[in-house]
């Protein structure tokens, strides 16, 4: 059985991943994560007795502790996870997407290289890097131009995307210079369960449940691509098993909408599995200030993955959709949970000046 180091696996994609990985039998898991306001022990629950699945609490650009780390349990691969991750808070405070994004991505390219560098020839051969990262990194689309490829100009818009860029060149650079065997997949907008509600879908689920606003930006026409996070996960497992080692792969759900009509749907399914009495659903739909420099689309062509790897996407957005609906009104534990305390500042900063402009 394959060893992986998972950073950032106490996150919505990360925590998946892992939750996957062990249930499948993909790999033993090293599980590193800072636990900021987005990492939730809770989410891995289920593992608390797997002798195979081993969680630390530190931060990627702790040099040393990753450097012991790997010289310990010495992983076949490293996972990089671990991120700022929402593009509001890196408007309102782009400081820890530096921080972490940039400089603790090249602090765990050190500690990896150095790993790496002492390995045997044939664990060598072996070893992978894969750093997960966005098509944000891409910029923005008209409605109609063709969708984002991996030869598409770098050209991002927000310092959330800005920082992930400038992790992708690192991780492109430690490759070109030093032949560090890594691969980056850069895929688009995740959905699914254990999502922290800061993002549109849970935000908006969570929101209609309790009757409370449902806030869209501007006119609601930006355009995302959504991605079930399972087939993500999916895609990551094979990208590492047999993706080229130097090469990106973009990974999309082959979903596009917009943010009107994703939160229209949502209206919809809850009219139909929580209804009330006296409103639908969409009577919550509230349009507010737009986001500053707000990407009008973005669009992933996957083609490159579907074709040199055989991945697709299992999920269409309304089988997605539906599942994740069920998962947030099945799981209010861990709804409760993270709903309380520091996420309440968060609302209030990023809504209260939105709703009443
Ligand atoms: P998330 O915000 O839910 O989780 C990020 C995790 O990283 C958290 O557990 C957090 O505690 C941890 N972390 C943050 N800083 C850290 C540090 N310095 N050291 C160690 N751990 C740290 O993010 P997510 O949605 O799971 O995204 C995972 C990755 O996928 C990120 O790199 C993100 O840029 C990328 N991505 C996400 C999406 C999406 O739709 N969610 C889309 C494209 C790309
Ligand atoms: P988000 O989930 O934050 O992901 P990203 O910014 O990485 O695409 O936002 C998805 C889209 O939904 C984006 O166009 C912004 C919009 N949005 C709203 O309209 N209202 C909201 O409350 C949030 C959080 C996002």
């Amino acid at each position: 059985m394959k060893t992986f180091l998972v950073t950032g696996g106490a996150g919505f994609i990360g925590a998946n991943f892992i939750l996957r990985a062990r249930r499948n039998k993909w790999a033993n898991i090293i599980n590193l994560d800072k636990l900021t306001y987005a990492g939730n022990l809770q989410t891995l629950a289920e593992l608390q007795f797997d002798r195979d699945y081993k969680f630390f609490q530190a931060d990627i650009g702790n040099l040393e502790f990753v450097k012991f780390l790997l010289t310990e349990y010495q992983p076949d691969a490293v996972v990089n996870f671990a991120a700022e991750s929402h593009v509001d808070r890196s408007i309102v405070k782009p400081d820890d997407f530096i921080q972490t994004n940039v400089v603790g991505t090249f602090q765990l390219l050190e500690a990896t290289k150095s790993y790496w560098q002492n390995l045997p020839p044939q664990q060598q051969d072996h070893f992978r890097f894969l750093h997960v990262s966005t098509d944000e990194v891409y910029g923005t689309l008209s409605f109609t131009a063709p969708a984002f490829t991996e030869q598409t100009p770098y050209t991002p818009n927000s310092p959330y995307a800005a920082s992930k860029a400038s992790s992708d060149h690192l991780v492109r650079a430690y490759h070109h210079t030093y032949k560090l065997p890594t691969l980056t997949t850069n895929c688009s907008n995740n959905y699914g369960s254990y999502q922290f509600p800061e993002k549109l879908i849970p935000l908006t689920i969570l929101n209609a449940l309790e009757g409370k606003q449902l806030p869209v930006y501007g006119s609601g026409q930006n355009v995302r691509d959504w991605l079930y996070v399972e087939d993500h996960c999916d895609a990551i497992n094979l990208v590492l098993a047999e993706g080229q080692v130097g090469e990106t792969y973009n990974i999309g759900g082959e979903s596009e909408k917009n943010n009107l009509e994703v939160v229209e749907k949502i209206c919809a399914i809850l009219d139909r599995l929580a209804p009330q009495p006296d409103f639908k659903h969409s009577s919550l739909i509230t349009f507010v200030k737009d986001r500053p420099g707000h990407d009008l689309r973005y669009a992933i062509d996957c083609n490159k993955i579907k074709r040199e790897l055989g991945w697709q996407p299992q999920e269409s957005f309304d089988s997605g959709l539906m599942k994740t609906i069920n998962w947030y009104m099945s799981n209010t534990a861990w709804v409760d949970r993270v709903k309380s305390g520091a996420y309440q500042d968060w609302i209030t900063q990023n809504y209260a000046s939105r709703i009443t402009s």
